[in-house]
């Protein structure tokens, strides 16, 4: 049922293949709290998360999850070291999200790791091998069980919570300026909430990969330094000017060709009216908490299109555009092209914490968990 590796096959010979997995899991358990290995018990079984037990409630930190002892086939133990938290997040906990899980259950979906054991028919990863994965939950926990499918080696340059911090912010970006808005090398590209995970994301595409011309607004004199940093052309800082007036000189009057807005409210208002003819905008999500109304007699006047996406629909909905994304960003990271900017980092035990950070629009690109102690 299980993959071993060579010493844990040579083990196998004196000792069943449940045994030897256990064993396997309870030491690595024992390096990451820092105990002898020699002290494993049956409390090495079990390991800590935070668990969502009320939705507005904080998350309970739990110390007595089971670990899993069995994995079916295709799947994943991973040893977690790193967890990026998404707004998606904040929002699950709070049962503001459009998907609502069973209560209890331990959130966090962007994960960074150790391979701890494999099941049967993994053949592209090993034990030891270090990984990034996505799921749907249970990331903010030691151990974490997925499938192999959506479990991918790391770029080699990465450390864990910057891993943890690249498929979500990057992939939607890269499909959203790609797919969805077939973004052009020389476009301008107007990015609100610029410095936050999935805005700084889209800055550092275009200016990087794909050769635009990046106007970033974002509020505050902080933010507007770190996208100027990440090589943003123009910097607006929509908290105290006119976005609409200043995008108008930016651009000469012509206005921005492709719009990526994560904000929504009024801010995705000033974007249907500092969009170029022909324009495209892509709308993200809502952090402002606000869903605005499209006025669709300004589409017309302009030839503009305003779309919709949602990345992490395409996993099921159209699973060879997901994996394409994730396999560009991959590349990009190992090319160098791009790179996570992770601005604080939590430990697990510090999950509310992190969470409440995140809420408080203080962040800047991604807030990680560490987990591990690497
Ligand atoms: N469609 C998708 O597939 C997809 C994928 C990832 C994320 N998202 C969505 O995109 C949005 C941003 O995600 P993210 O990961 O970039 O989050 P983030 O890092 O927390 O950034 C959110 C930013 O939104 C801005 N903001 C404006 N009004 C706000 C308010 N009232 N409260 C909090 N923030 C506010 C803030 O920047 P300023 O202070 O600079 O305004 C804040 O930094 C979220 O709604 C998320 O669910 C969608």
């Amino acid at each position: 049922m299980f993959k071993l590796t060579k010493t844990a096959c040579k083990m196998s010979l004196r000792r069943p293949p449940e045994v030897v997995l256990r064993c396997a899991i309870a030491k690595e358990a024992c390096r990451r709290v820092g105990i002898s290995p020699c002290l494993t018990s049956a409390r090495t079984h079990v390991h800590k998360a935070a668990v969502c037990t009320e939705l507005g409630k904080p998350l309970q930190i739990r110390t007595d999850i089971p670990t899993p002892q069995s994995l079916e086939k295709g799947q994943v133990l991973i040893a977690v070291q790193a967890v990026g938290i998404n707004f998606a997040d904040v929002l699950l906990c709070a049962g503001l999200y459009q998907e609502k899980p069973p209560l209890p259950f331990i959130p966090g979906s962007e994960i960074s790791g150790e391979v701890a054991a494999v099941g049967e028919g993994v053949t592209d990863l090993a034990i030891n091998d270090r990984v990034l994965a996505l799921s749907r939950l249970s990331g903010f926990s030691e151990f974490c069980v997925i499938d192999s499918k959506a479990v991918w080696k790391m770029p080699e340059t990465l450390a864990y919570p910057e891993a943890a911090a690249l498929l979500v912010s990057y992939g939607t970006a890269f499909m959203a300026l790609t797919r969805t808005a077939q973004v052009k090398p020389g476009e301008t590209i107007l990015v609100t909430a610029a410095a936050g995970a999935l805005g700084l994301a889209a800055v550092d595409l275009g200016v990087n990969t794909f050769g635009c011309n990046v106007i970033a607004a974002c509020g505050g004199e902080e933010k507007g330094l770190l996208v100027k940093e990440k090589g943003a052309h123009h910097v607006i800082d929509y908290t105290k000017e006119d976005m609409r007036q200043r995008v108008k000189e930016i651009t000469e009057g012509r206005g921005a060709n492709v719009i990526i807005d994560p904000v929504g409210g009024q801010v995705f208002m000033d974007c249907i009216r500092s969009v170029a003819f022909e324009g495209r905008i892509v709308t993200l999500g809502y952090a402002s908490g606000d869903i605005p109304k499209v006025p669709a007699n300004h589409l017309l006047v302009k030839s503009c299109s305003v779309m919709g996406l949602y990345w992490g629909s395409y996993s099921k909905l159209h699973p060879e555009a997901h994996a394409h994304s994730i396999a560009s960003i991959l590349r990009l990271s190992r090319e160098g092209k791009v790179s996570p900017h992770v601005s604080k980092v939590f430990p697990l035990e510090q999950a509310n914490e992190a969470l409440r950070f995140l809420h408080s629009r203080k962040s800047t690109g991604k807030v990680c968990l560490q987990v591990g102690k690497d």
